[in-house]
């Protein structure tokens, strides 16, 4: 799915260029995401949020393990 509508960054450019050395920074591509209208950057938020949790199972918040007490 498009996320940045101004630069034409999917989805799948921002979890790719999110496991880069470099951030979003390490794709020319991405490191533009959000610097246009700015519109899209609450949906950047949550898909690196999800990216994150996916690629660290056990954080607060991964649905896929139980709540610790
Ligand atoms: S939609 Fe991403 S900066 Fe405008």
């Amino acid at each position: 799915m498009i996320v940045c509508h101004c630069y034409g960054i999917t989805d799948h450019d921002l979890r790719k260029a999110s496991t880069g050395p470099a951030g979003l920074n390490s794709s020319p591509k991405s490191a533009h995401a959000g610097k246009g209208c700015g519109g899209c950057k609450a949906l950047i938020q949550k898909v690196l949020a999800s990216s994150l949790k996916r690629d660290n199972p056990g954080t607060p918040g991964d649905a896929t393990q139980p709540e610790r007490s």
